[in-house]
C-alpha cells in the first residue's frame, strides 16, 4: 500500500514547499479550493518525478473534508496530514477567517482521525499572531464548545469578536483562530494517541508566500523585533514540517513548535499599539 500525505493549502506557499519534500517518499494529495492553482502545483511536482493528485476541497465544509478523506483513503495508507490551509486578515472577513482556520482545523482533524492510524501524524499550522495578539483578548473559556457543539462555538466566538472595533475584527479573528489551533492540537493529543497518531502544531512567523506578501506591510513591522531580520523562506519551514510529520520524532506530540526567526522570543507585542 502506498504511503499517502495529504496537504491542505498544498497549491501554494508552505504547503507546496512541504509537498516537494514529502513527495520523495509519499504519494501526495494536494487540497485547496482553487482547482487551477492545484493543477499548476501538481504539474510542478510531477515535473520533479513526484507522484501526486489534486483534490478540490474547502476545509470549512465538513462534507467537502469527508470527500477528501474518502478519496485519500482510497489512494493508500494516509500516514501524514499537513494542514496548511488558512486565511489571513487580507483574505476575508472575521467570519470567513474563523470558519477557514478554526472550523477548518476541527473538520480536518476529526475526519482524518477516523481514517488514520498507528505511526501517522497530523500537523496543524498556527501563526505567531496566536502569541502576539494580547492574551487577555483570547476567549479561551469558549474553546471547549468546539469539542461538543461546533455551531455553539462559532456563534459564541463571533459574538465575542463583534465586541471589538470593526476595523480590527479580522485581525482579532485571525489571532484567536490561530490561538485556538494550538489549544485544539494539545487537547486532541490524548485522543489521537489512543490510535497511535501524533498531532502537532507549527507556528510560522513571517514567510515569503502569497499570504506573507499580502500581509507584508503589517508584517514588516515585526521584522525589527526578530532575531533573524528577514522573512522566512517556505522551504525553511517545509523542512521542519516534513521532519515533524516523519516517523523520526516518534515521541513528539501535543506540542506547538514556533518557527519565526525569534520574534515571539523577543517578548515584543507589536499589536498592542493598535488594539
Ligand atoms: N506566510 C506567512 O507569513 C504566515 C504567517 C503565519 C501563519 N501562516 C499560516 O501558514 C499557512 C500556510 O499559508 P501560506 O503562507 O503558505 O499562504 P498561502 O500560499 O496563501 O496558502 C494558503 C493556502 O490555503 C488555501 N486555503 C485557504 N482557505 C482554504 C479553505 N477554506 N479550504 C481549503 N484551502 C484553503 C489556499 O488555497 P485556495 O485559496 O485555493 O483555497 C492556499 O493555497 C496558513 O495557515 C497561514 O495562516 C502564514
Amino acid at each position: 500500500m502506498k504511503n499517502v500525505c495529504v496537504i491542505t493549502g498544498g497549491g501554494s506557499g508552505m504547503g507546496l514547499a512541504a509537498a516537494h519534500i514529502m513527495g520523495k517518499d509519499h504519494f501526495i494529495i494536494l487540497a485547496g479550493r482553487t482547482a487551477s492553482r492545484l493543477e499548476s502545483a501538481v504539474k510542478e511536482l510531477r515535473d520533479e518525478g513526484i507522484e501526486t493528485e489534486a483534490f478540490a476541497a474547502d476545509v470549512s465544509s465538513r462534507q467537502s473534508v469527508e470527500k477528501l478523506a474518502e478519496y485519500a483513503a482510497g489512494c493508500g495508507r494516509v500516514r501524514a496530514l499537513i494542514h496548511c490551509a488558512g486565511l489571513s486578515p487580507h483574505m476575508g472577513d472575521a467570519r470567513l477567517i474563523m470558519q477557514g482556520n478554526a472550523l477548518g482545523t476541527v473538520n480536518i482533524d476529526e475526519v482524518f482521525y477516523e481514517i488514520m492510524g498507528e505511526g501517522s501524524c497530523i500537523l496543524n499550522v498556527s501563526s505567531m499572531s496566536a502569541y502576539l495578539t494580547p492574551q487577555f483578548i483570547m476567549p479561551k473559556r469558549l474553546y471547549k464548545h468546539a469539542l461538543t457543539d461546533i455551531e455553539k462555538f462559532l456563534k459564541k466566538i463571533m459574538g465575542f469578536i463583534r465586541l471589538m472595533p470593526r476595523s480590527q475584527q479580522a485581525n482579532v479573528a485571525y489571532g484567536i483562530s490561530k490561538n485556538f489551533v494550538i489549544w485544539y492540537t494539545k487537547k486532541m493529543a490524548e485522543k489521537m494517541g489512543g490510535k497511535g497518531i501524533r498531532i502537532l502544531s507549527v507556528t510560522p512567523g513571517n514567510f515569503e508566500t502569497p499570504m506573507g506578501r499580502l500581509e507584508s506591510k503589517e508584517a514588516s513591522e515585526y521584522i525589527k523585533y526578530c532575531a533573524i531580520k528577514r522573512f522566512g523562506r517556505p522551504e525553511e519551514i517545509a523542512e521542519l514540517m516534513a521532519f515533524c510529520a516523519s516517523e523520526k520524532p516518534g515521541f513528539l506530540t501535543g506540542a506547538d513548535i514556533i518557527c519565526d526567526g525569534g520574534c515571539v522570543a523577543s517578548g515584543v507585542n507589536p499589536l498592542k499599539n493598535i488594539l
